[in-house]
């Protein structure tokens, strides 16, 4: 493809012309890189299929694994969704409770749906952002947009626009800058299904959404851990994702560590604890802070596929990631970490 054209969208007072634009390019089938408040999506219109299947071929994205569809509104839901009458109750009060946001939904799908954005599933997983540009966008297409995260399959995931052109520069149409994404992380996926007294929610994927704050709408089943690379229930969670090119190991304890001479390391770590992290056990070639200084598990979210890039662009040979605690976002954290450190 030719040259990939950066739209700047931090100029409010532009915006109306930013968003006319890019509906021109989703109207006409390109497709374009898109801000959402979790990570930037590769937008196509999600009901033109030929215009996912460019997704698909700029992503290196294998075709079992399907894409989320992004809607403007509730109304939206139903044209794509079949939501089945006994988990009406539970899915209008999610959405209530996380939309827009970070909280995807996977629910059986309308016929509409072409089969290329559900890898042929029988279900399509649907989302609301809360980005103000994503969501004028989706609103004025009048389409729901197909967006997986905009990076090549498997890679880290972009919280930024630089992100996104490193990873897909001449591949797409355009990538509009709407700034830093506000949570970093992925959202949280899950099944909603009945349940004998209370509906089971099914979590596909751990995000910003964290099992905390899904119990009180039913009863939280956690995503299997997926040590191999065969059939997740969301297709696309394999165990190796968000793989830096830099090899990653996740180490539980210092003392498991054992340089080899001559080689390059670089630390991820938390907060740079100096008792409980690694910052002051080894001379690091380089060291990435995930929390700096306060610890705080909102800072690291924000932050993780930055400082992951940045550690990957640094040179070193290996990367050395201390854990993070499990809880809250923690458990997406510690979750990408792992499959990160899969090779
Ligand atoms: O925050 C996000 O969700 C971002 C932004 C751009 O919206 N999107 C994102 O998309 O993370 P992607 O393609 O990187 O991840 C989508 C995940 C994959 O793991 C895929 O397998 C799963 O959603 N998925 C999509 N449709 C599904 C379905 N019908 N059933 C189960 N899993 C599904
Ligand atoms: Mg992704």
């Amino acid at each position: 493809m030719s040259e990939t054209r950066i739209i700047d969208a931090s100029d409010p007072a532009a915006q109306n012309k930013v968003v006319e634009e890019v509906v021109g390019l989703l109207s006409a089938g390109e497709i374009v890189a898109l801000p959402t408040e979790t990570v930037y999506g590769l937008g196509a219109d999600a009901l033109n299929a030929d215009a996912v299947a460019k997704v698909f071929a700029a992503k290196e994205r294998p075709e079992f694994d399907p894409l989320i569809v992004h809607v403007g509104s509730y109304e939206q839901v139903d044209e794509v969704a079949e939501v089945p009458e006994e988990i009406k109750e539970v899915v209008a009060k999610l959405m209530k409770a996380h939309w827009p946001g970070p909280l995807t939904l996977v629910l059986p799908k309308k016929d509409c749906v072409p089969d290329i954005v559900t890898s042929g599933l029988p279900s399509v997983a649907v989302r609301m952002s809360a980005h103000p540009i994503m969501k004028a966008i989706v609103r004025g297409l009048g389409n729901p947009i197909a967006a997986p995260s905009a990076n090549r399959f498997g890679r880290i995931s972009p919280t930024s626009a630089s992100a996104v052109e490193k990873e897909l520069a001449g591949r797409i149409s355009a990538i509009v800058d709407g700034g830093a994404c506000r949570e970093g992380l992925e959202s949280t996926i899950i099944r909603p299904e009945a349940g004998e007294k209370r509906p089971t929610l099914h979590m596909l994927r751990s995000g910003p959404v964290t099992k905390e704050m899904l119990q009180r709408f039913g009863k939280v089943e956690r995503p299997k851990r997926n040590r191999s690379n065969e059939a997740p229930e969301a297709p696309g969670q394999l165990a190796n994702h968000y793989a830096p090119v830099t090899p990653l190991r996740l180490l539980r304890k210092f003392e498991d560590f054992k340089p080899e001479a001559g080689k390059k390391y670089g630390l991820l770590s938390y907060c740079g604890a100096e008792k409980t992290g690694f910052i002051n056990a080894y001379e690091w070639d380089q060291v990435e802070q995930l929390s700096p200084g306060n610890g705080k598990l909102a800072e690291a979210a924000v932050r993780f596929f930055f400082v992951l890039r940045q550690l990957d662009e640094s040179g070193v040979d290996e990367i050395i990631a201390e854990p993070v605690s499990e809880t809250g976002l923690g458990v997406a954290i510690m979750d990408k970490l792992r499959r990160a450190s899969v090779r």
